[in-house]
């Protein structure tokens, strides 16, 4: 199935009654993201690692989900590689630099009235400023938006914010909240160097700001959130997605309008298909599924990753 068809996809929240029965409810959707996304590049994955290229720079890193044999060799993936992510703990780690690196570049993702200059540099927990995977998000965001001229949009656990730069060009308004002040700031910075003067960058616990948001009577057309399995609030509040997401979605569905959307990404192992299917039946019993699809990124040589889920659900007022 290509982007275009998957966006388009349309189900009852409640899916057919085989899918119900069954429980296998969500489908999966294998894609190049090169193909609407030309300034990345996954070119091999396999060995628990994956070789890829944001603009002219290529980096090994580690990818758990790589359980295939790499099409290439060891010594052309260094050959190709800028630099190698060498993990040394879990969730950090050093750079191995085999050819010159700038400390920071940027790459561009431009379609329609999208207009994304994404900053990225080499942090030391592997991550590199962006989730390439995440441009179906945008193009979706960018089309809902357009078509139904919604001017709030609210992105949860935002990182740096190229969902809200997505978004920017159509709304008033952008909200963005994520508990790291550094990615805050990389937040602001895209969306200068993206050409944006309308986010609202805040540096909170996603939870306390909604909970925050529910009180001042604030709603949104359109909310995205993309929760780790586990995080850390500004205030070292523990985020344990299975614990506490229940809560997240009770409050979050208070500050919607009535006329909105929900994207969520959702990748954590001990999460399945029913459970994602348990959220969306308790708390989104009155939208429509646009989209519920475990994502495989294929890499050049044919070899895939797994992006982990994407739901996307929307109401008309
Ligand atoms: C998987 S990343 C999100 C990636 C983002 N959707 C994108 O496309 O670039 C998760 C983010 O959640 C943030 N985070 C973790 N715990 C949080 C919390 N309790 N409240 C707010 N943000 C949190 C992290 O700082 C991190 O930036």
């Amino acid at each position: 199935m290509n982007a275009k068809a998957s966006l388009q996809g349309r189900r009852g929240a409640l899916g057919n009654k085989k899918e119900k029965k069954s429980g296998k409810i969500a489908k999966q959707m294998k894609m190049k993201i090169n193909s609407i996304f030309h300034d990345y590049e996954l070119i091999d994955c396999g060995n628990s690692q994956k070789l890829e290229r944001f603009g002219e720079i290529v980096l090994i890193r580690p990818e758990i989900t790589a359980i295939e044999k790499p099409k290439l060799t060891e010594s052309e993936w260094r050959k190709l590689a800028n630099a190698e992510f060498i993990e040394t703990s879990k969730n950090s780690g050093t750079w191995k630099i085999y050819r010159e690196i700038p400390d920071k570049w940027q790459i561009k993702f431009e379609s329609g009235k999208i207009n994304i200059r994404a900053e990225l540099a080499l942090t030391s927990s592997k991550h590199i400023g962006i989730f390439p995977e995440q441009v179906l998000n945008w193009i979706y965001i960018s089309k809902i938006c357009n078509e139904n001229n919604y001017q709030s949009f609210l992105n949860l656990f935002g990182y740096t914010g190229l969902a809200s730069v997505a978004a920017a060009p159509f709304c008033e308004i952008v909200t963005h909240v994520d508990s790291i002040k550094k990615v805050v700031d990389w937040t602001k910075r895209n969306a200068q160097n993206s050409g944006y003067h309308n986010l609202r960058c805040i540096t909170e616990d996603a939870l306390k700001f909604v909970e925050r948001e529910l009180k001042r009577g604030n709603k949104y057309n359109g909310i995205i959130l993309d929760p780790p399995s586990i995080g850390t609030g500004t205030n070292k509040e523990k985020w344990i997605l299975e614990n506490k997401i229940d809560d997240l979605l009770t409050k979050l569905t208070q500050i919607l309008e009535k006329d909105s959307f929900v994207i969520m990404n959702l990748y954590s192992h001990s999460i399945n298909d029913k459970f994602i299917h348990r959220l969306i039946l308790t708390y989104f019993s009155d939208f429509i599924i646009d989209f519920q699809e475990t994502i495989f990124g294929l890499s050049s040589g044919g070899n895939e990753i797994n992006h982990g889920y994407f739901v996307r659900l929307r109401r008309k007022g």
